[in-house]
């Protein structure tokens, strides 16, 4: 680095999400820089980031083809209208993530982040059954302890209590699956369970109780990441694939987390050998350098609107920033290095290094579970007595006192670094967080 980073001035003026303000504020977590694996604190401290920034940077920090892409594209074309005009990089983007996507995978609608990506998919769900003369089917499914982001749309079909508890009653005509962890079950088990596949069957009562033909979406992340990584059932995305083609209604895979090299491959529904009819995703697509979301569709979804007069608008929906050409530009020269790099091979090539790692955990103060699949992991921490959340969150200002960012959610530790890591990064991600536990016993 040629210039040393200064603390900036910070106030209370930043009302920083998912964050408990007055506590964080008092001493904020800042970084300065990033480079490769490392953040760069402000006192020049580095951190190992062991969750890719927020499950976003697997290229690595600072890549500078990506941040060339960004300033070159600044510099030529800052902006270009989305709405009835465009910009050839949307163009091309859109056309590489089709080579990418599994077979069948013919558009992109181009947005911000994954919680309008998930938004875009719920409503393109709504838009194709009205479109194929089926406009009663409003009824959108998600499941328990998903997180389909922020938005009114997302947050509806998202399962987690505490996200939705504060906003009412969101969205009507939704329902939820149940969530597929059961640790009596599972504990310990090392990628996908053997037990759970039946839990699809809910599908079969959810239909049941409201008619299929009042149905238009089920919408799941093929691994829940957010809620503290859980692992499909081997068999449960199957039989959900057929029990939605059954009854004509559409599978959405969020996969804002699972794509770009998370699990294997550009994405994650091949892994699983299950195709969804819309996959939305962000994060990964860009390295996480600029915000943008993408929600992709199979050629009868895009097909199904393509219709009537050719002056007419098929999709009322779309962000003044859809496209934006300096995330296109971003996403390509990802999309380049992922490539060249192998980055989507790199998951699975360190899985089992990866997944012996994490499991070495076991037996450590307080854990009571370890999963992992692809580069993710979490090790699930007893709670402390009446304190939920607080025993994960201490361990993980500890890590990060020890020079390792490992993120809590609830009591469980999440890893998901980005998929430049070493071996030996590996074993100091893992060597740092069992040190900590056994500090903490
Ligand atoms: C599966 C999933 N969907 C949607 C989102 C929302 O993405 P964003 O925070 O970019 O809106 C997230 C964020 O973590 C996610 O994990």
């Amino acid at each position: 680095m040629s210039s040393t980073p200064t603390l900036p001035s910070h106030s209370d003026a930043y009302w920083m999400p998912f964050t408990a303000n007055r506590r964080v504020k008092r001493n904020p977590v800042l970084f300065a820089a990033a480079e490769g694996m490392h953040y760069i604190r402000p006192d020049g401290r580095r951190v190992l980031d062991g969750i890719a920034g927020l499950w976003c940077v697997n290229a690595g920090h600072r890549r500078p083809e990506i941040v060339e892409a960004i300033s070159r594209t600044a510099y030529e074309l800052d902006y270009a209208p989305s709405f009835q005009m465009s910009h050839p990089l949307a163009f091309e983007l859109a056309d590489a993530l089709c080579e990418e996507a599994p077979a069948g995978f013919s558009n992109v609608f181009f947005s911000n982040s994954g919680s309008e990506a998930v938004d875009t998919a719920l409503k393109i769900a709504l838009g194709y059954q009205r479109a194929r003369g089926q406009s009663q089917r409003v009824r959108l499914i998600g499941r328990e302890r998903s997180y389909h982001g922020v938005g009114f749309g997302g947050l509806s079909v998202s399962g987690i209590a505490g996200h939705r508890k504060p906003f009412g009653n969101l969205l009507p005509y939704v329902d939820h699956l149940p969530h597929t962890y059961d640790r009596q079950q599972m504990a310990y088990t090392r990628g996908q369970p053997d037990w759970g596949a039946h839990l699809a069957d809910t599908l079969e009562r959810i239909v049941a109780l409201h008619d299929a033909s009042t149905i238009a979406a089920v919408i799941v992340e093929p691994v829940a990441g957010s809620t503290g990584v859980i692992v499909p059932p081997r068999g449960y995305l199957q039989r959900l694939r057929e029990i939605c083609d059954a009854h004509g209604i559409l599978l959405i895979f969020d996969e804002v987390i699972c794509a770009f090299g998370r699990i294997d491959g550009a994405f994650a529904s091949p892994y699983f050998g299950v195709t969804p009819d819309i996959i939305t995703s962000a994060k990964g697509l860009t390295n996480g350098a600029i915000p943008m979301g993408a929600t992709l569709v199979r050629q009868h979804v895009y097909d199904a609107f393509m219709q009537g007069p050719e002056s007419a608008i098929e999709l009322s929906h779309g962000y003044t920033y859809s496209g934006h050409p300096v995330a296109c530009a971003a996403g390509l020269a990802t999309l380049d290095i992922c490539r060249r790099e192998g980055l989507f091979q790199r998951s699975q090539e360190l899985s089992r290094y990866w997944e012996d790692a994490a499991h070495s955990l076991k037996g450590l103060p307080h854990v009571v579970d370890i999963r992992n699949i692809g580069l993710l992991a979490a090790i699930e921490l007893a709670p402390l007595e009446g304190q939920p959340g607080q025993r994960a969150y201490a361990v993980h200002n500890a890590c990060l006192e020890r020079g390792c960012l490992i993120r809590s959610a609830g009591d469980t530790m999440l890893l998901s670094p980005p998929l430049i890591i070493e071996r030996t990064q590996i074993d100091e991600l893992f060597s740092v967080l069992a040190d900590v536990l056994r500090a903490s016993a």
